[in-house]
């Protein structure tokens, strides 16, 4: 056994390339008949159907490495001069990452020859990927994909995509901060407009379109400011999240964003103390929180915007502590049924509460407590459409969770690459020195593959294993 077979138990992607680089420089000088294509053509099936018996396999292209699941391939020296090649080969063809599917069993020798020619030929084309891309249709290459080689990005490096991303969300996150304390603080004045929250939700909606993972890794910021201000951020990146996943416009997009970041603009003149309170309120101080929804709306219709605009982020926020049978608060008779907003903050609303990781409080819930204990509420407090939508968008374990694996190390969830039924990506927490624990290697899980034999074992309260997700993730 070699080296690279103990570093991937089980399966070979080194092998996988080294045979897929016999066989594209063998049909170079040779026709299909020929009998060392069919050799090649033998093996290359019948790696072909071992990486894919399970699953996907995807090869990935990434800082010139070969990656698998995410994970960095590891060549022997034996194999280095192979790989380096493929490296150049694919990159010089714009393609970044090959996937073959589990119908690769179906794939016949002919298929297989129509791939290995086609991508080979691409080459003569200006746009080698693109016309590789195009030809796809017109063969029987259904169990094959090939994704664009992307501008290579990394940790650190300013001028990469995900850097600057990153640093467009982070800026994004600040600015919403901040429009919705200077609302706050103007809309009791009268004078508050809402030209820069407008914006502000289209830079939302952008993001999100870019990179969901990063907003809802973002969406776990709770320590920056003033509780409600981030709270109300919070909400408005899940709800336009939300808005995404049951497929609204991206006008609906924003409006949603907007209520987000003013559904709880009455609570400003709510008393801090009564809000951070920890007992039981008194009828007075109840009576006061109760209060805000209509207190927002109230603030909402002085602000300075057109009249269609104020239209469409009223209801929202009036609506946030309704229950789909209309009882909750404020207590209303002209209504018969919430609208989509209200239903959305409704949600969106709940989790984010009950997942703030709050100093005064004693205890908050992990996120998957939170959507658990959501779930078993039902009906009588949500939409479970709605519900529906939003468990499955945020997995068991959502993204930006803190968890504890099953071999007693702890990470957090990055992303759900193939959807949140399939394996997580997440980022081990390292020790340093003093036992703090910082950002580790990036793996996938999944039964074989990268990470293999581990699981996750329970979600945990990112203060009491001392991290900041949103500082974690956005670092
Ligand atoms: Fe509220
Ligand atoms: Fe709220």
């Amino acid at each position: 056994m070699t080296d690279e077979n103990r570093a991937m138990p089980g399966i070979n992607a080194i092998e996988f390339i080294r045979v897929m680089h016999n066989l594209i420089y063998t049909a170079r000088i040779h026709k299909d008949n020929n009998r060392l294509i069919k050799e090649c053509l033998v093996k290359f099936k019948a790696i072909l159907d071992e990486m894919t018996k399970e699953g996907d396999f995807k090869l990935q292209l990434w800082r010139g490495r070969f990656h698998i699941d995410g994970e960095k391939l590891r060549a022997g020296r034996e194999s280095q001069s192979i790989i380096n090649e493929m490296v150049g080969y694919l990159s010089e063809r714009g393609i970044g990452a090959m996937q073959f599917s589990i119908t690769s069993s179906k794939a016949s020798f002919t298929d297989i020859m129509t791939l290995i020619r086609l991508i080979d030929l691409s080459i003569k084309n200006e746009s080698p990927f693109e016309w590789l891309k195009a030809k796809f249709p017109g063969y029987s290459l259904e169990w094959v994909d090939i994704q664009k080689k992307k501008d290579d990005e990394h940790h650190g490096d300013e001028s990469g995509e995900g850097y600057k991303r990153k640093k467009k969300a982070k800026t994004a996150y600040m600015m919403a901060l901040d429009t919705v304390k200077d609302v706050a603080e103007k809309a009791s004045k009268g004078v508050a407009g809402v030209l820069k929250a407008r914006r502000l939700a289209q830079n939302i909606v952008d993001l999100i379109h870019e990179d969901r993972s990063l907003i809802l890794g973002l969406a776990t910021i709770h320590e920056y400011d003033d509780y409600t201000y981030t709270h109300s951020v919070n909400v408005s990146l899940l709800a336009t999240c939300l808005g995404k996943q049951i497929g609204l416009s991206n006008v609906v997009l924003e409006h949603l964003s907007v209520c987000g970041l003013f559904h709880d603009l009455g609570k400003v003149g709510v008393p801090r103390d009564i809000i951070l309170k920890q007992g039981a309120l008194n009828n007075a101080e109840w009576d006061m929180v109760q209060s805000h929804p209509l207190l927002g709306v109230k603030r909402i219709l002085r602000l300075n915007a057109d009249k269609e605009l104020r239209s469409k982020i009223i209801l929202g926020p009036f609506e946030h502590h309704l229950n789909p049978d209309m009882t909750g608060y404020p207590k209303t008779h002209f209504m018969k049924k919430l609208s989509l907003s209200g239903r959305i903050l409704r949600i969106v609303d709940v989790y984010e509460a009950l997942t703030a990781d709050r100093k005064y409080r004693k205890r908050s819930f992990t996120p998957d407590e939170a959507l658990r204990k959501m779930w078993s509420e039902g009906e009588k407090s949500f939409d479970m459409v709605l519900l529906k939508h939003f468990v499955r968008m945020m997995g068991i374990f959502p993204i930006g969770s803190a968890v504890e694996l099953s071999d007693g190390r702890f990470a957090i969830i990055m992303d759900y690459p193939d959807g949140p039924l399939a394996p997580a990506t997440i980022m081990l927490l390292e020790k340093d020195s003093s036992g703090t624990l910082l950002h580790g290697e990036v793996k996938r899980l999944s039964g074989g593959r990268g990470y293999p034999g581990v699981s996750i074992k329970m979600g945990v309260i990112p203060s009491s294993i001392g991290v900041s997700v949103a500082e974690l993730l956005l670092s």
